[in-house]
C-alpha cells in the first residue's frame, strides 16, 4: 500500500480545489491509500511553537510523517499560493532537520477560476517544494481554468476531456511515485 497524502490549499466550503483534489484522486489505484491532511485547524507558525508544540501540530506531523507521497491541490490567492496552504508546509518542515516532507514525491494541482488556472500557484510554490526536498511531477502540469464551468450542480466533474486529462496525469504522479517509494 502507497499512503497519499492530501493537502487542499482552500478551507472554503464548495471549494475547486477540494473538489480537483477528490476528482484527481479517484484516479490513483486501489493500492494508493488516500487520506486528505486537514490543515484549517493549523495555528499559523512561530518558530517559539518548535520548544512548545501545539497538539495540532503534533497530530498533523503525525500523519504527515507517515505518508509516502504527497497531492497538493492549490487555488490561486493574488497570483500565489493560499497562506493556510504555505503555513501547512511552513509548519511541516519545522522543527529544523526534522521535516515530514522530506523525499516526498508530489504532484501540485493548480486552478482559477479565471483564464489563468492557477498557473502562478503552481510556479509560486516551485522553489518551496525544491527546498524542502519533495521532487514534483515535472509534467503534465496540472493547471485547471475558469473551474466553476466544470462541475454541475451536484458537485460531479462533467467534461469527458478533462476526465482524460486528469487519468493521465494520475498515471503519470503514478509512475513518478514508483521511482521514489518502493
Ligand atoms: C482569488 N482568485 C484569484 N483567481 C485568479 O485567477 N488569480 C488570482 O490571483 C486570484 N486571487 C485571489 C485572491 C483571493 C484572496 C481570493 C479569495 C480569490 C479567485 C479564485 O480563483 C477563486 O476564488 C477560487 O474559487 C478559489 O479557490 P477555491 O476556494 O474554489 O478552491
Amino acid at each position: 500500500m502507497t499512503k497519499v497524502g492530501v493537502l487542499v490549499g482552500s478551507l472554503r466550503e464548495g471549494s475547486y480545489a477540494r473538489k480537483w483534489a477528490e476528482e484527481f484522486t479517484k484516479l490513483l489505484p486501489e493500492d494508493f491509500e488516500v487520506t486528505f491532511l486537514e490543515i484549517g485547524n493549523l495555528p499559523l507558525y512561530s518558530e517559539e511553537y518548535d520548544e512548545n508544540e501545539p497538539a495540532e501540530y503534533a497530530s498533523f506531523r503525525a500523519e504527515a510523517k507517515a505518508q509516502d507521497a504527497i497531492v497538493i491541490s492549490t487555488p490561486e490567492y493574488n497570483r500565489s499560493t493560499s497562506a493556510v496552504l504555505k503555513n501547512a508546509l511552513d509548519v511541516g518542515s519545522r522543527p529544523y532537520g526534522s521535516s515530514v516532507w522530506d523525499g516526498k514525491p508530489t504532484i501540485i494541482i493548480g486552478h482559477s477560476i479565471s483564464n489563468i488556472s492557477g498557473a502562478n500557484a503552481i510556479q509560486s510554490l516551485r522553489p518551496t517544494l525544491a527546498f524542502l526536498n519533495m521532487p514534483v511531477l515535472p509534467q503534465p502540469e496540472v493547471q485547471l481554468a475558469n473551474s466553476q464551468k466544470y462541475f454541475d450542480d451536484a458537485g460531479n466533474l462533467n467534461n469527458e476531456g478533462t476526465k482524460d486529462f486528469l487519468q493521465g496525469a494520475a498515471d503519470a504522479y503514478v509512475a513518478h511515485v514508483k521511482r521514489y517509494v518502493d
